[in-house]
């Protein structure tokens, strides 16, 4: 059977693969650990309705530009844009690839908190959630967690692409929503829970200020594994005749799903444990869920609580593979890097990269307080550095580059070439005329000056906007 897979290069056994692989990308501690805190510091409801705009209008055009670059050109983030014939825009794969690296520095960090959290529960120490920075203070055992982290990323993505990224997303990402969807449902049975869903789907409107429009975009992006080149990277191993219309689609759907979900389970156990309104930060479900499966009770609370914990790592480890696997295959296209040298090379030194990450939290003053932005009340740490500046700031960048260059570059029809071959209605349909349209206006355009003004507002305290 002459499949994709036999190519060099390796890629997913078929369309379902793709999905459940890029999907196991997106969903992420970005759906359970940093979409719940990211919706209470801004504001609730308001936050999830301008998350969803975000996803459905701007989102979504820019994953189908991603995925179409990586199928038409088979090549890494980096090499797609020479392949396609345009060396020059090669930079912007490259902010890709730098973005993806910052990002995996401190997500393995949290992701080890995580593993940590799964052997908490097991032993059923439900009191670490009133301890949470001491937890995160403690290096030793984070250490010990992001190390086994990294490790079996690096050994997942020296397997390659379908043998050991897609088997492993099969099985695991179903669990994990079973798991969430229960939990959701006993999360509702708790008094108080039904506030908790007010507050997060009840708009209020006056929330709105810049800062929640620019955190909904960021997260956004982050969620979708977008504006770095994993999904370029990702399409790449898309074979050629798959409608990648619906497979965009799906996965979609699956992450701002789970997201949703994650939510409606988090916030009825904040609101039903009394914990609102006390701004959580990152730590917010580390600090929360023990206490609600602690209300489970002795025996089944370790039993759900370690699982939930394990599951989480396993759908953190299906996003750090797929962060990993951005800059590998840029060195091993671009460099003729054997692929198990370069992924341990890689997976070595963004690991080196997280270290401050994890003594900026109580361990070494020096990274604790890390920057004081121009106008801020207090200093950040190094790990909220790096994700502002990765996350809030590169992804949307990279979404803004990508758009423009697949609309004015690559050009439109050229790009809905690449589209059509597995949907041939797709130049004459709504979705398509719409895609066309926001990649060539709306895109750039909120894209643009969403960046903008977050570089001037967040780092210079330059407020041009409310
Ligand atoms: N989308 C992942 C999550 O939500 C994180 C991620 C970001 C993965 C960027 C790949 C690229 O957890």
């Amino acid at each position: 059977m002459a499949n994709i897979q036999e190519s060099s290069r390796g890629g997913f056994s078929n369309k379902l693969g793709f999905v459940l692989a890029a999907a196991g990308s997106a969903v992420g501690l970005g759906n359970i650990w940093k979409f719940p805190f990211e919706v209470s510091d801004g504001g609730g409801g308001a936050f999830v309705v301008m998350y969803l705009a975000f996803c459905f209008m701007l989102c979504f055009p820019v994953m189908m530009a991603e995925i179409a670059l990586g199928r038409k050109t088979n090549k890494n983030a980096v090499g797609a844009f020479a392949e396609n014939g345009h060396k020059k825009w090669a930079p912007i794969g490259i902010l890709a690839v730098l973005s993806g690296s910052l990002i995996l520095s401190f997500y393995n960090v949290v992701a080890g908190w995580a593993l940590g959290y799964a052997w908490e529960m097991f032993s059923g120490n439900f009191s670490v959630g009133q301890h949470f920075g001491e937890f995160v203070g403690n290096w030793h055992i984070n250490m010990a967690t992001s190390t086994a982290f990294m490790f079996v990323t690096i050994f997942i993505v020296a397997k390659g692409v379908s043998g050991g990224i897609e088997k492993a997303s099969k099985i695991l990402m179903p669990s994990l929503l079973f798991l969430i969807l229960a939990l959701m449902t006993y999360s509702l049975t708790q008094e108080g829970a039904m506030e908790g869903v007010k507050f997060y789907l009840i708009p209020d409107f006056s929330e709105i200020t810049f800062e929640t429009a620019y955190g909904a975009m960021g997260q956004a992006f982050f969620s979708l594994s977008l504006g770095m080149g994993a999904l370029i990277t990702y399409g790449s191993y898309v074979g050629k005749r798959d409608n990648m219309v619906s497979a965009t689609s799906m996965i979609l759907l699956a992450d701002v799903g789970i997201a949703f979900i994650a939510g409606l389970m988090m916030f009825s156990f904040i609101f039903s444990q009394g914990l609102q309104g006390q701004g959580g930060g990152a730590g917010l479900i580390f600090t929360v869920l023990p206490g609600a499966f602690e209300s489970i009770g002795p025996i089944l609370g370790r039993i759900i609580g370690g699982f939930f914990f394990v599951l989480l790592s396993f759908a953190a480890l299906t996003s750090t593979v797929s962060l990993l696997e951005v800059p590998v295959s840029y060195v091993v296209d671009e460099f003729e890097v054997r692929r198990n040298r370069a992924v341990w090379i890689v997976g070595f030194v963004i690991f080196l990269f997280g270290i401050p990450s994890m003594l900026g939290n109580g361990t070494v003053d020096f990274f604790t307080n890390f920057v004081h932005y121009h106008g801020a009340e207090k200093a950040v740490n190094f790990m909220d550095f790096i994700e502002d500046l990765a996350s809030d700031t590169f992804l949307p960048l990279g979404g803004f580059l990508v758009a423009v260059y697949t609309a004015y570059v690559w050009r439109g029809d050229k790009f809905k070439e690449e589209v059509e071959k597995g949907n041939p209605e797709f130049g004459n349909s709504l979705m398509g005329k719409y895609t066309i349209f926001a990649l060539k206006f709306l895109a750039p355009l909120i894209l643009g000056s969403i960046t903008i003004v977050t570089i001037l507002s967040k780092f210079f305290g330059i407020h041009l906007i409310g």
